[in-house]
């Protein structure tokens, strides 16, 4: 199992470049079977959730190359319409596939997607929009099987903006019979990334980033050459980080507006913020003020992604913070962890009462979710004396080059295999 030693308490300096946004290129790598041409995506990070979601790809049969950062897909040759039980399990958000496969194939067999690290997770909204569509579908003994002689365009409310399913339905919508209105769609900046990815395939996607998407169905989708958004919850970790640790960044590749709730709580914290197209400057102050409130809402709102990790920044901030997660069931396993660090933190079903301490100390600490892991990283390198950070796996599954960025910006950290 790999872990961080950290030494905690160097302040960070210097720049940072976003990766390709992990949470666009997912769907777009489901979206690259919607054409038998071949996909170029450019700037796909090395993290662990993305060559699952390849290993998928493989599985249906498409060719894979990686060049780098480069990714070529080609699907011509993709004849199953099956995504393996195994990786549905290391991968819940396979479940994106559903809309593409059904379109290629016009049938799909997937694992349910359990639940997972942060929450039960259901698909109830995705599978009713899929209906709505024409898709008939069995579950069966754990799996889903859908089918659909042809897919219909379909006026669709969701309950809920969720992400997956706004992407799952557009993915299906795209070659489809005439007209689909998605309402009350996810606004999330993923989802115009993939509005753009389609249309520039050939497609008739509109409206993404608002309420409300517009899918005219069209007869084919050729290849494309694409460059994804760059990873805002990547570049909002690295900001939350300056913002304990102290010191100075630049970031670029993530414009303000895609993370202007979290950048509006920094500064009621105190840091003093610059910006300038997709380049953020945070400086730190002395010492942090806490807020009263953030509660996680779905875009524009107060990102769910990056509540584990300004949840760590509340702990020495003065004074007291209550955080609401709206989003996810368990979203707070970090906290016990935190604790051990010296955190004053109650945790009662979708609340956190935090009251901020002068200065965490090091521990032996525990990761237990992709985000909350990366919330123990920044506690680690905020806090006096060193700490180790196990299971590391949580981590790589969204950061890529997690500790060289950091240690370029000063952090004394190292990955160790125990
Ligand atoms: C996406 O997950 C992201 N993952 C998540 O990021 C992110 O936290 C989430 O959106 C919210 O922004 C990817 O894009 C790969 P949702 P998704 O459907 O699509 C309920 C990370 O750390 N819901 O918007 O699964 C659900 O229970 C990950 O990078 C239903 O009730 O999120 C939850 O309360 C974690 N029925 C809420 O909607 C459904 O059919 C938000 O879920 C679907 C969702």
């Amino acid at each position: 199992m790999d872990t961080y030693i950290v030494n905690g308490g160097e302040k960070l300096y210097g720049k940072v470049q976003a990766q390709g946004a992990k949470n666009a290129v997912l769907p777009l790598l489901a979206a690259s079977i919607l054409t038998d041409e071949q996909v170029k995506i450019r700037g796909v990070p090395q993290i662990t959730d993305v060559e699952n979601m390849l290993r998928i790809l493989r599985e249906l049969g498409c060719t894979i190359k990686r060049r780098g950062e480069n990714t070529l897909i080609d699907s011509a040759n993709a004849i199953s319409h099956e995504i393996p039980a195994r990786l549905t399990k290391e991968l819940r958000s396979s479940v994106f596939m559903l809309g593409s496969v059904l379109t290629r194939f016009r049938k799909a067999r997937i694992s349910y997607p359990g639940g997972c690290d942060i929450g039960l997770r259901p698909i109830d909204l995705h599978l009713s929009g899929l209906k709505r569509l024409g898709v008939r579908i069995n579950e069966v003994g754990g799996f889903i099987e859908c089918s659909a002689d042809k897919l219909v365009g379909a006026d669709i409310l969701l309950d809920f903006p969720s992400v997956g399913a706004t992407e799952n339905i557009i993915l299906a919508a795209v070659k489809a019979e005439g007209l689909t209105v998605i309402r009350n769609a996810a606004k999330e900046p993923e989802i115009v990334d993939l509005q753009n990815f389609l249309n520039a395939m050939g497609a008739k996607v509109q409206g993404a980033g608002g309420g409300t998407v517009v899918v005219e169905g069209v007869k084919r989708l050729h290849g494309v050459e694409y460059t994804p958004i760059g990873d805002r919850i990547e570049i909002g970790t690295y900001l939350i980080a300056t913002a304990m640790c102290g010191g100075e960044i630049e970031t670029n590749g993530v414009p303000p507006e895609n993370i202007a709730a979290l950048l509006h709580k920094l500064r009621e914290n105190g840091c003093k913020i610059h910006t300038k197209n997709d380049k953020i400057v945070l400086q730190s102050c002395a010492s942090l003020r806490a807020v009263d409130l953030v509660e996680t809402m779905p875009f524009p709102g107060f990102p769910t992604d990056l509540q584990a990790q300004y949840s760590a920044l509340c702990c020495t901030a003065s004074g007291t913070s209550l955080i609401v997660e709206n989003l996810f069931e368990t979203r707070y396993k970090f906290a016990a962890e935190l604790k051990r660090m010296g955190a004053d933190i109650t945790v009662r079903d979708r609340t956190a009462v935090i009251r901020g301490v002068k200065r965490l100390h090091g521990a032996k600490i525990v990761a237990g979710d992709l985000r909350g892991g990366a919330a123990l990283v920044l506690a680690a390198l905020a806090a006096e004396g060193q700490s180790q950070v196990l299971d590391l796996s949580h981590v790589d599954r969204g950061y890529a080059d997690f500790e060289y960025k950091l240690k370029k910006l000063g952090a004394k950290i190292r990955r160790v295999r125990v």
